[in-house]
Order: C-alpha cells, then sequence, then structure tokens
C-alpha cells in the first residue's frame, strides 16, 4: 500500500473508530508501519477529525521527520512493532470495557477474559497480558509493554486501556474492535450461572485454523 493509500486508510477508520464510540475526546492514538518509517496519529489529536497531510511522519530511526507533533505514546507503538516484526499497525484506545478489565487485572499478569466467542480467540488469541500502570507517555514504560508484545499480539495498559497489534491497519482495527465487545461481553456475563466458555479443544481448533 502506498503511503498515500495509508495515510487515507488512517483517516478513513479514525473517523470509523471515533464515530461508533470506541474512542472520544482525543483518546487513543494509531500507528502504521511504512517501507522507510512510521505514520503516527499527532498528539491531542481527535481520531475522528484526522488530516492526512498533518499525519505525523516518523523515519526508520523513529525521528519526527514531518506532519504535526507525534502521539506522546510513539514509545508504546515503538515498543509493539520493535516486539512483533509482522505487525503493521498498532491501535491503542481507551474503549470503555476494554478499559475496564485493565483497571480489574493483575498488573503484570494476564488479563482474565474468558474465551466466550470465536473471534475473540481468532483475532486476539490466547493471552492478554496486562502491564503495570505508566503515565501515559512515559517513555518508561517501554521495556515491559516490548516484553508483553512478544508474548501476545494485544495487551492491556492497567488503568488505561488496550494495545492491539496486527499484520494491517484494517486487521488491528479489527482486533481492537473485537476485544472491546470480548470485553462487554465478559463484564456482562461476569457471575452469571450456567456461563459456558469455549472449552481447550475449541480454542485450539481455532487457533489451528486461524491463529
Ligand atoms: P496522544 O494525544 O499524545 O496520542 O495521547 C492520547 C492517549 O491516548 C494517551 O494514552
Amino acid at each position: 500500500m502506498s503511503e498515500a493509500a495509508a495515510r487515507a486508510q488512517l483517516v478513513e477508520l479514525g473517523r470509523s473508530l471515533f464515530d461508533r464510540g470506541y474512542s472520544v475526546g482525543t483518546a487513543g492514538n494509531i500507528s502504521v508501519r511504512l517501507a522507510d518509517g512510521y505514520l503516527m496519529t499527532p498528539t491531542n489529536s481527535c481520531l475522528g477529525r484526522l488530516d492526512a497531510a498533518r499525519i505525523s511522519r516518523l523515519g526508520p530511526d523513529w525521528a519526527h521527520q514531518s506532519g504535526d507533533k507525534p502521539s506522546k505514546e510513539v514509545f508504546l507503538h515503538r515498543a509493539v512493532l520493535q516486539a512483533r516484526p509482522e505487525a503493521g499497525a498498532v491501535v491503542h484506545l481507551h474503549s470503555t470495557h476494554a478499559t475496564a478489565i485493565a483497571c480489574l487485572a493483575p498488573e503484570g499478569g494476564d488479563a482474565e477474559i474468558p474465551p466466550l466467542t470465536p473471534y475473540f480467540v481468532m483475532r486476539i488469541g490466547r493471552r492478554l497480558p496486562c502491564v503495570p500502570y505508566y503515565r501515559p507517555g512515559d517513555a518508561a514504560m517501554e521495556p515491559a509493554v516490548h516484553a508483553a508484545a512478544l508474548a501476545a499480539k494485544a495487551l492491556l495498559l492497567a488503568n488505561h486501556g488496550p494495545v492491539v497489534s496486527g499484520a494491517t491497519l484494517a486487521d488491528a482495527v479489527h482486533a481492537a474492535e473485537e476485544l472491546e465487545e470480548a470485553a462487554r461481553l465478559a463484564l456482562l456475563l461476569r457471575g452469571v450461572p450456567g456461563l459456558r466458555a469455549l472449552n481447550a479443544a475449541q480454542v485450539d481448533d481455532l487457533l489451528r485454523q486461524f491463529g
């Protein structure tokens, strides 16, 4: 995909996430890997109103090259994209239900979202690590995020929100949406008698087919 097409898709998918309430205000940020650098949403920008020409462009060394000042979460995106060379994009949101799970999950452990539906398993996988709390934009989070991203394609930032990678921007957005819906179901069904999750054999089968 050309850089111009990647910029246009970032604007389109950012607006789509915002319009459907996955992001509010200026919450969230998105990065896309290019052949010779990265695109990153500018700091304090609204995902619903990105301007393709003003999206931040960073070089292969992550230095700011052009466009508006990049998100303060550059370290977060760098940690994930360096840990996962197959990932083409990273989406960070403050979507309500995934963030609620990020307030419940043990810091440094795995969030307990049960495998209730196939698409959660297919898009997110078996593990959802929760990185301990860091102030937004704190570069000190990078090693912990890197370690979590080596283990899983999505992670939670404690008391902050989800971070999801994907082979393409569309994949990362779809997985972030799936994570939010899985988190919503997990909270809706918490403690409900008779709740049935997929069993280990069903999860293995999904990961063999689609993982
Ligand atoms: P930026 O506006 O710097 O991207 O930060 C928003 C955010 O979501 C912080 O986590």
